[in-house]
């Protein structure tokens, strides 16, 4: 049987990960903060799939839990990791409050950096392993601290495809724009003037990235929406990039 780590896999397009993922036949090893909702998902996927679940409780941000979620990666070859956990300030930056920015740089930045390194070393040993790094078109924009990490995500995810495809490892951003889950509405954050086709489904996001995963690709950008706006925003003058970023955080 395959196995494979997702994190933040309660709510979203993490969850529709781990869906997919135990569709496929995936064991699993579940991890996010929220045990009752960890082992909730777990038996779901045990008694639609017949996959085996495995919960582990951690808050990306706390560096003594991070290293447990390493602990456990080192332990055997994973056939995917998936780092999905995430989750955005509503604050402009100057009043935002500063123990939250490092939390979202830890979960979204520096637990990515340590789980893919972590993967890393059964990955090799065995010649295959695929990580799917979950980032954003924000990344590609001036968008205040969450597009830094996002960019960061998506560059170290692009060189590490190129570093380690030919040693039988697929490493891929996967770069979405609006998806409808709990993310904005956890930062409590009016989406109401935002344009009914910017939203993407979370499955079809989750399809398209195993696809583009598969046949090795470094970035991956679901919906030809986003990949035209992605292009558009490479090409547009810099008055209108810098109209973005006056109106982001
Ligand atoms: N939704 C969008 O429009 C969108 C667009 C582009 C990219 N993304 C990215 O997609 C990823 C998933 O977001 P989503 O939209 O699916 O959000 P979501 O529905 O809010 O789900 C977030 C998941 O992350 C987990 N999580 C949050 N903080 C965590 C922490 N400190 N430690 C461990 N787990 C944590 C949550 O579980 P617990 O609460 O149990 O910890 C939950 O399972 C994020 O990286 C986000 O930046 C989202």
């Amino acid at each position: 049987m395959p196995l494979s780590m997702i994190t933040g896999p309660t709510a979203g397009i993490g969850y529709a990960f781990a869906r997919a993922l135990a569709a496929e036949g995936h064991d699993l090893v579940l991890v996010s903060r929220d045990e009752e909702r960890l082992q909730q998902v777990a038996d779901d996927l045990t008694a639609t799939y017949g996959v085996e679940c495995e919960v582990l409780r951690a808050d990306l941000s706390d560096l003594e839990h991070t290293r447990l979620v390493e602990a456990r990666l080192r332990k055997e070859p994973f056939d995917i990791l998936v780092n999905n956990a995430g989750f955005g300030v509503n604050k402009p930056f100057h009043d935002s409050d500063l123990e939250a920015e490092q939390a979202a740089l830890d979960v979204m930045v520096r637990a990515v950096m340590r789980l893919t390194q972590a993967s890393l070393g059964e990955m090799l040993t065995a010649g295959r392993g695929d990580i799917v790094n979950v980032s954003s078109v924000a990344g590609f924009l001036p968008r205040g601290t969450y597009g830094a990490h996002k960019a960061w995500v998506t560059s170290f995810s692009a060189w590490a495809n190129v570093r380690y495809r030919h040693q039988g490892l697929r490493v891929m951003a996967l770069c979405p724009g609006f998806v409808r889950t709990e993310f904005h509405q956890r930062m409590d954050a009016d989406m109401s003037d935002t344009a009914e086709w910017m939203w993407l489904d979370a499955e079809e996001v989750v399809r398209t990235a195993l696809s583009d995963l598969r046949r090795g690709k470094a970035v991956c950008i679901p919906s030809r929406r986003y990949k035209a706006i992605v292009g558009i925003s490479h090409l547009s003058p810099r008055g209108l990039t810098e109209r973005i970023a006056r109106r982001n955080r």
